[in-house]
């Protein structure tokens, strides 16, 4: 394995962020992961494992390790008549193995194209867009957990997955190795999200194509949300909140025009975009920190700010939010 002391981090955060690391690990294979676990103590602690960095606030220096897993490639284990089981190391870039898996006839990822990050980190975030999470075509993720030194295989109903949240955020100690994607050879699309349905009916494409289907969200995406690599970001920073009937109805009184998605028939999920370009935050900046002007979910860093300028625009956010409709919003991002 590859140990390297004092890293500097902006390199390693989508969000473009200067900090320092302790130490950092690269694991490539199951050798490394064996020499990782005969040496769990011999590293600055805590651990935690990072991916490309694509959903990670750090607020200032970490003096812990981090491992990155960089363990690529994937390969079909199993094979049937409509689906296929796929194991895929946790390092593989997470888009081109959307991509290569519908290159081959592999179905069901079309919606999570051009997601940033990694494989390892799909169970982690269950990362979701365009009405699809990835926790419907996982079956099983093994991990190594660095605490007791034991690796494990989790199944798919022991993974505790919900709105961009696992078993996995809940155990920072736990390294994901690989992740067991059930993939369907018939083409299921999934484009009720309005978004996408809209965009295909404008351009009058056909729904059915999952090629298609990844063609638009690539472009959608590339329409809204800012580029990593020109401006630094990290994706959604809120969750977006879940609220009562309640409290929905007495907002929707003062805001006829509110867009909501029902989660429940007593729960209801409010996009947090709408809430925070209600409260005059769009376009807004703050020392080196903004609120991106196309969608004001996404935190960005224009180029000087520091993990603390970004949590304090972050903060003000949230209290400003909770003073004009009693909703608390929670970060989607890890803050470090
Ligand atoms: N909206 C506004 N003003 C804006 C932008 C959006 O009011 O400036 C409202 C609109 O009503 C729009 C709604 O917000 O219909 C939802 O916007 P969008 O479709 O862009 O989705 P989102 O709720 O902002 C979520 C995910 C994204 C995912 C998209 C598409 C979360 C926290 N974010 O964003 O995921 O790509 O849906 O499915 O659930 C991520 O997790 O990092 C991420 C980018």
């Amino acid at each position: 394995m590859k140990i390297n002391h004092n890293i500097q981090l902006k390199p390693f955060n989508t969000f473009g962020l200067d900090a320092q690391a302790a130490c950092m690990i690269d694991i490539e294979n199951w050798d490394d992961l064996q020499a990782l676990a005969d040496a769990t103590n011999d590293f600055p602690k805590p651990y935690f494992c990072i991916g490309q960095g694509s959903n990670l606030l750090f607020s200032r220096d970490f003096e812990g390790t981090l491992i990155r897993m960089v363990n690529k490639g994937w390969e079909v284990i199993e094979e049937y008549q409509d689906y296929v089981l796929i194991r895929a190391g946790a390092g593989c870039d997470w888009d081109e193995f959307v991509e290569q898996t519908l290159g081959k006839g592999y179905f069901g990822l079309e919606n999570l194209s051009f997601i940033p990050g990694t494989v390892g980190s799909s169970p982690v975030q269950n990362i979701g867009a365009y009405g699809v999470e990835a926790s419907q075509f996982i079956e099983r993720v093994h991990c190594f957990d660095w605490e007791s030194g034991l690796f494990a295989t989790i199944e798919k109903e022991y993974c505790e997955f919900g709105y961009r949240k696992s078993v996995f955020k809940q155990h920072p100690s736990w390294v994901v190795m690989w992740v067991e994607y059930a993939l369907s050879k018939i083409p299921q699309t999934q484009t009720y999200y309005k978004a996408l349905e809209d965009y295909l009916v404008k351009n009058e494409l056909d729904s059915e194509n999952p090629m298609i289907i990844r063609n638009a969200v690539v472009d959608i995406r590339n329409s809204k949300l800012p580029d990593h690599k020109k401006i630094g970001n990290a994706g959604s920073f809120f969750k977006n909140p879940v609220v009562d009937a309640g409290l929905f109805e007495s907002i929707r009184a003062r805001h006829p025009e509110m867009p909501f998605y029902m989660e429940s028939e007593t729960n209801f999920k409010i996009p947090a975009a709408w809430l925070i370009e209600q409260c005059g935050w769009k376009g807004f900046q703050l020392n080196g920190a903004g609120v991106h002007e196309k969608q004001p979910l996404i935190l960005v860093n224009l180029g000087s700010a520091t993990g603390k300028d970004v949590l304090e625009l972050a903060g003000r956010i949230v209290e400003s939010i909770k003073n004009d409709f009693g909703i608390e919003l929670h970060p989607e991002v890890i803050v470090l």
